[in-house]
């Protein structure tokens, strides 16, 4: 049999494509912060994670350039070998004191942070436990592992327990969670997860993604319910409220040192490049001096929640700025976002397997930089499009 069957089989995407509703993969011709344009046209963008609005920040700009200038564009190696730059070193520094750690170590990307921290933790015989919302690169992490997998349904603490209490005792266990859950905008509920964790003697890891910069005044979801001390492992990217590209881990200092020798996916990967390690550590000083970013973007979340709900859009549980729209059904989910492409608004549809079925939704997103006026017209858009498509 020929592997490439399945590739000349593979025709949904084009039907998609060929009806015009295909939302994938879009390029975008410009992208300035709140506004974007794609096929020549000017679009609010409510689609990204670049919630502090950051990643057009004169100083992120600067020191990223400055850091080509210093250091040349790539590291050419891994932080193992030839890849470590001091600038690393700083960035790692003062996120473990963002956070709230004794030490922190910097992945190429997040979902190496995942891959790499997961697989490198769980050995044959232990034994990492998931929420079915977790995200796909923490899923990959455990499946890369020599452990064994078990998943909890969504936020659901009873099942969490039966599950825990069927777990041997004498095995290693990891829990990993995310922080903000990354399509419906819903927190973990860590002051719960954190005395289960402790009764069945299971490591805790949060997936800040979302959180980082966000939630906790910036410091994230562990910081937003007090229990950083209890979870013994915080993660997050840089390529949301950091405006960046990389990941990063913080713990105890005997863990990160353990990671960092036996994360193949630190080992045999580059080291992020100078100019993003520079961005990402512009911005977290920003996130420093200018908190009100933080307390906007916040802010920004509940009035288009509320406004939202009073529409008659589901939100589902989202208490962040993550706003699902939940459609519910493939084909209304793409018909709907096509609607709202056309009148000037960027959202992400998504559909099964990324949600469980009947929870397809627009996932709706929010900056710091987003302007009254935008949002004034991103909800005038979407209550004309929901009445025009019978969701109102
Ligand atoms: C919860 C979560 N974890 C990890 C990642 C991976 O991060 P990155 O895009 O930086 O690789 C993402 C990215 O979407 C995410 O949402």
């Amino acid at each position: 049999m020929d592997i490439f069957e399945k590739c000349l089989n593979f025709n949904t995407a084009k039907e998609a494509m060929a009806r015009g509703i295909y939302p994938y993969f879009k390029a975008l011709e410009e992208s300035e912060g709140t506004e974007a344009t794609c096929d020549g046209k000017k679009l609010i963008m409510c689609g990204s994670n670049n919630y502090l609005g950051l990643t057009t920040h004169p100083k992120v700009r600067e020191a990223a350039c400055q850091a080509v200038v210093r250091y040349g564009t790539s590291c050419s190696g891994s932080r193992f070998l030839n890849g470590t730059l001091a600038l690393h070193e700083q960035l790692e520094e003062e996120l473990a004191d963002w956070v709230g750690k004794e030490s922190a170590i910097t992945f190429t990307t997040g979902v190496l942070t995942n891959m790499g921290t997961i697989s490198s933790l769980v050995g044959r015989g232990d034994i990492v436990i998931l929420d079915k919302e977790d995200h796909a690169s923490i899923v990959d992490g455990a499946v890369l592992s020599s452990g064994k997998v078990e998943r909890f349904r969504h936020a659901d603490l009873g099942h969490l327990e039966r599950v825990l209490k069927s777990l041997p005792e004498e095995s290693g266990k990891l829990m990993v969670v995310d922080g903000l859950f990354s399509m419906e905008g819903d927190l973990a509920a860590l002051p719960d997860l954190v005395p289960l964790a402790k009764k069945y003697g299971v490591r805790l890891m949060v997936d800040d993604a979302h959180g980082m910069g966000v939630t906790g005044g910036g410091h994230g979801t562990a910081a937003h319910f007090g229990v950083t001390d209890d979870v013994d492992i915080i993660m997050s990217t840089f390529s949301k409220a950091f405006a960046s590209l990389g990941g990063f881990i913080a713990g105890d200092e005997d863990v990160v040192h353990y990671i960092k020798h036996h994360a193949r996916a630190l080992i045999f990967s580059a080291s992020i490049p100078p100019a993003n390690a520079a961005a990402a550590l512009a911005a977290l000083h920003i996130m420093q001096e200018e908190p009100e970013r933080i307390v906007r973007v916040n802010e920004i979340a509940s009035m288009m929640r509320t406004r939202y709900q009073e529409m008659g859009f589901n939100t589902g549980d989202s208490v962040t700025p993550v706003i699902p729209i939940i459609i519910g059904d493939n084909e209304l989910t793409f018909k709907t976002w096509k609607v709202l492409f056309e009148n000037g608004v960027f959202v992400n549809p998504v559909i099964s397997p990324a949600v469980s079925p009947g929870r397809q939704l627009l996932r709706t997103s929010y900056m710091a930089t987003h302007t009254d006026e935008q949002l004034e017209q991103v909800l005038d858009v979407f209550y004309k499009s929901g009445k025009q498509l019978g969701l109102i």
